[in-house]
């Protein structure tokens, strides 16, 4: 079957004080001046000055998220102290938050204690205590991930599976729920993941429709899966082209998750070529096997689809994947071919490796039926986006405004962060070719601006927006694999319209209260 497990963990989050707290392990953290916030201060004074004499003695690196371990500490309930790096006390902010988090995910998921409690008394500028216990929920989960690789044993079990977040103030509502969607959009995360990290003989066209299908079946999706001859009727001849030569059968995706009434929908596009050789214009041998995350555009879509239905959001989002394998073959794309889209836009086709601008254009066509308030795609579209922007940062193209402005604020808010690169129309020449409506190569310079140019013809008839995920979606070298991204940062966007937010106003919005 497709579900693909992960070791869940379960967070809760308790009011009490930390050292009073039985667990395994308490994570508490500690500036690297030597200060040390609300929580911190308690258990020091709870063992006499022990904590702040261990950490005056320098064992603790400064940078946010390094780690020391405590054992026995005297005063303290708990068996073990995970002193955590918060960096300096007057550079303390939301990424050095993120980071200490991380550094504790990282030893909590390794470590000896099943059981974990995690303190988050140190205040980060413009962010309400939700925001911290949102974050810490999901960064916390998500760096319990581990991927079971099919076919072989699932790995033992270890690290915390059970964390209680520690505050100060009364558990309010709005903070246990604000931990249930740090949960909800690791979760999502989890299942990008595990579908990015599956490889191309498994997690092809068919089995991400089996996956819909399954995700359907648990969260009351409907679902539906247009097959290679519903895709040739309805002239999909753009995204047919691309999966012509592959032995596995092109598929269109379509999960609709309604929970909105009438309201229009958020329509997503993940871009799902599930491995991408470069077709006849074959990409290098060396490092091809990564062309296997080709599909974390799609996964990612998959991940906040579940993270909604999880959450039973208020609102009506609908998913769009088309679903191909790029591969050479005596049936394949020939360069200089011409096809037909959708839309009635003919392509001429200058290299078939760029291929995922053929796949989207027609599920943007096909986007217009919903008649959406936003479109969105996320596509691994171009290595030059990768150059521009590297691992840290996705490319964010957009045809309106304040869907930029959403998006941009949905990635700074959870560290999920995107660029916005410009689509200004002197870009569209480089698209121009003799034998066809278009090009599908803007050649070398631009590489990223151009894709997006390409795609901004099928999506004038809504407000759409593009993120390029090819340097984000995954990670190579020895921890190779995908990243859940841009999970966070579609789940934060869509949470904004569920709660109807007021965009654009974080300082009003997140008064920070007195310190837990
Ligand atoms: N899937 C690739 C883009 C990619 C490259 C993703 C590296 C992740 C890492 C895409 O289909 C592709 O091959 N793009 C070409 C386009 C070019 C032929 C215009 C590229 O970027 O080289
Ligand atoms: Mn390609
Ligand atoms: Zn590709």
């Amino acid at each position: 079957m497709v579900a693909t497990k992960t070791s869940p963990i379960e967070i809760n989050v308790e009011s009490t004080s930390p050292e009073k707290v039985k667990t395994g392990v308490l994570v508490v953290g500690a500036f690297a001046d030597g200060l040390l916030p609300p929580s911190s201060k308690k258990i020091d004074d709870a063992s006499k000055g022990k904590l702040s004499s261990v950490i005056k003695r320098g064992d603790l690196e400064e940078k946010p998220g390094s780690t020391l371990l405590l054992h026995d500490l005297p005063g303290v309930e708990a068996e073990r102290v995970l002193v955590v790096g918060l960096g300096k006390r007057d550079k303390f902010d939301e990424k050095a938050f993120r980071d200490a988090v991380s550094g504790a995910a990282k030893a909590l998921a390794s470590g000896p204690a099943r059981e974990a409690a995690v303190t988050l008394s140190a205040d980060v500028p413009r962010r309400a205590l939700a925001w911290r216990a949102r974050t810490a929920s999901r960064i916390l989960t998500d760096g319990a991930y581990r991927f079971n690789a099919p076919g072989k044993a699932a790995k033992k079990e270890r690290g915390a599976h059970k964390v209680t977040l520690v505050v100060g103030d009364k558990v309010s509502e709005e903070l246990k729920n604000a931990v249930r969607q740090g949960q909800a959009v690791a979760e999502g995360m989890a299942l990008a993941k595990d579908l990015g990290n599956l490889p191309g003989n498994v997690c092809h066209p068919p089995f991400l429709a089996e996956t819909a299908r399954a995700l359907g079946k648990e969260f009351g999706l409907d679902v539906q899966i247009l097959e290679r001859e519903d895709m040739r009727k309805l002239g999909m001849g753009a995204a047919l082209s691309v999966g012509q030569a592959s032995a596995q059968p092109c598929k269109f995706i379509v999960m609709q998750y309604k929970g909105g009434g009438k309201s229009k929908p958020i329509v997503l596009v993940g871009k799902g070529v599930t491995f991408d050789t470069g077709g006849i214009s074959l990409k290098p041998g060396a490092n091809m096997d990564e062309m296997k995350f080709d599909m974390c555009g799609a996964a990612s879509v998959f991940g906040a689809m579940k993270t909604v239905a999880r959450l039973k959001l208020p609102i009506n989002v609908v998913a769009l994947i088309p679903a191909v394998e790029n591969m050479p073959g005596g049936n394949a794309t020939r360069p200089g071919d011409v096809v037909t889209s959708m839309s009635g836009q003919t392509i001429e086709i200058l290299n078939t490796d760029a291929e995922g601008r053929l796949a989207l254009a027609d599920a943007l066509t096909y986007a217009e039926r919903f008649d959406p308030a936003y479109v969105i795609d996320v596509a691994t579209l171009t290595g030059a986006c990768v150059i521009a922007l590297g691992n840290v940062t996705s490319g964010l193209f957009a045809n309106d405004e304040e869907l930029a402005e959403q998006l941009l604020e949905s990635g700074n808010d959870t560290g999920d962060r995107a660029w916005r690169l410009p689509m200004f129309d002197e870009y569209q020449d480089l698209l121009k070719s003799n034998f066809a409506d278009m090009s599908n190569l803007g050649g070398r310079p631009a590489g990223s601006i151009t894709a997006a140019c390409f795609l901004k013809r099928f999506a004038d008839g809504f407000k759409w927006a593009h993120l390029d995920i090819a340097g984000t979606n995954a990670v190579s070298g020895d921890a190779k694999g995908a990243t859940g991204r841009p999970v966070p940062l579609l789940t934060e966007f869509l949470l904004g319209h569920a709660e109807g937010r007021a965009w654009g106003t974080t300082e009003r919005r997140e008064k920070t209260p007195a310190a837990a």
